[in-house]
């Protein structure tokens, strides 16, 4: 364990570099991935990821909650401007802004913080503010490294220090730290949480020469960059990159990377309070008029390109079919006062759009173009019975 040096002193702004960051952005997450599943909360439509970086994470976050409202907060322009790539107005946003003075607009349900607080001198001190945002049910995830006493990080420091480098890299320089898992573990409980935390040391198969020496420029060496110009910089690289390749020689042609890592998730109580929440559509529900179901498969199956799935047996005597496609179900229940809907519809999003148009025109079906929203391409049509159905391609 390192401690924080508890001074109390902001510490210069680190510069990222989102390219260089993400060279190893598959090892980076693993971590990531294993404390998100910790994190139990279904029902979660507010979530927040403070320090969210080049915001790749935060998009998994989006992706596995997918009625939630995602907010990535990160205190680095950089970092912030190749997040910005991945928004989705009112899904997933990003916000440039300190994590120390974030305040969110309402509770949060999941309150995510990957390898950043070992950033933010005394952030033992913050889990309580913290852990006061989260609804009742909500969790704080969070995890950081704990490989201070590797020999890519006391190589980094004793360098940085020698007499040769001292007086040039900032002394006021703020290294990365972290705690045991007991000592967050211990912050959580006393925040009222309900907390587990664990440590887990990966080992890293890293490609290519000078591998460690590669991830290292994409985080803790950020800082002491900073506080060099370029000559001293590529003299200060060269210094540390040979006492790293005796640290970690290359074997077949790979070098191993202990990677030790602290997790701690706290959950609040739900205080008996039920949650819920819509999480995808499951399918649309269009009527047709009885005893036409060979019609509708000519449409749906035939044309369309759609498989028809049996229909339970409970619900086989009333007629009807149900198709499916990727993440695509339509069921077509039987009607006996049948009206066809050309209002409300289904738009369903296809590959090779003209292809398909072509054909519906070649079996006698109706076919609308409309451009209103150009760049995607996308027509109306009609099934046997008259529902309107639209179909649509965005830009590749
Ligand atoms: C190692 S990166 C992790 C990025 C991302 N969470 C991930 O796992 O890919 C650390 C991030 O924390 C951000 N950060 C550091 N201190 C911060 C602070 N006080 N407030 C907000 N962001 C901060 C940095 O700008 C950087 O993007």
């Amino acid at each position: 364990m390192v401690d924080d040096d508890g001074s109390g002193r902001s510490p210069r702004p680190v510069t990222w570099d989102p390219l260089q960051y993400g060279r190893f952005a598959t090892e980076r997450a693993r971590p990531f991935y294993d404390l998100v599943r910790h994190v139990d909360v279904p029902w979660a439509a507010s979530i927040v990821d403070l320090g969210c970086g080049p915001g790749t994470l935060t998009a998994d976050l989006a992706a596995r909650w997918p009625a939630a409202r995602v907010v990535g907060v990160d205190s680095s322009e950089a970092m912030l401007a190749a997040a910005r790539q991945l928004e989705v107005p009112g899904r997933l946003e990003f916000v440039l802004g300190d994590l120390r003075a974030f305040g969110p607009e309402g509770p949060v349900d999941v309150l995510v913080s990957n390898a950043t607080l070992q950033w933010v001198p005394d952030h033992l001190g913050l889990i309580a503010r913290l852990s006061s945002f989260l609804a009742p049910g909500g969790v704080l995830a969070f995890q950081v490294p704990g490989n201070f006493t590797e020999p890519s990080h006391v190589l980094l420091r004793a360098l940085a220090e020698s007499a040769r480098w001292r007086d040039r890299v900032d002394p006021d320089l703020s290294w990365p730290a972290s705690h045991d898992p007991a000592d967050y573990l211990v912050a959580l409980r006393s925040a009222g949480l309900e907390a587990l935390a664990w440590e887990t040391t990966y080992l890293q198969v890293l490609a290519g020469t000078d591998a460690v020496l590669e991830w290292m420029k994409g985080t803790a060496l950020r800082p002491v960059l900073d506080a060099l110009g370029d000559a001293d910089a590529a003299d200060f690289l060269r210094e540390y990159a040979a006492v790293l390749r005796d640290a970690y020689p290359i074997s077949t042609g790979t070098t191993l990377l202990p990677y030790r890592r602290v997790f701690a998730v706290g959950q609040r109580s739900a205080g008996g309070a039920r949650r819920h929440a819509v999480a995808a559509l499951d399918h649309a529900q269009l009527a047709m008029p009885v005893g036409r179901e060979d019609e509708c498969r000519s449409f749906y199956a035939a044309l369309l390109g759609l498989r028809e799935e049996p229909k339970p047996p409970v619900l086989a005597a009333r007629g009807g079919c149900w198709f499916s496609g990727v993440d695509v179900h339509i069921h077509l229940g039987v009607d006996p006062d049948f009206q066809p809907s050309a209002k409300a519809h289904v738009a369903l999003r296809v590959v090779g759009i003209d292809v398909l148009a072509s054909a519906l025109c070649a079996a006698g079906r109706p076919v609308q173009w409309d451009d209103e929203l150009s760049p995607v391409r996308r027509l109306h049509t009609e099934d046997p019975f008259g529902n309107r159905v639209e179909l649509l391609e965005p830009p590749h």
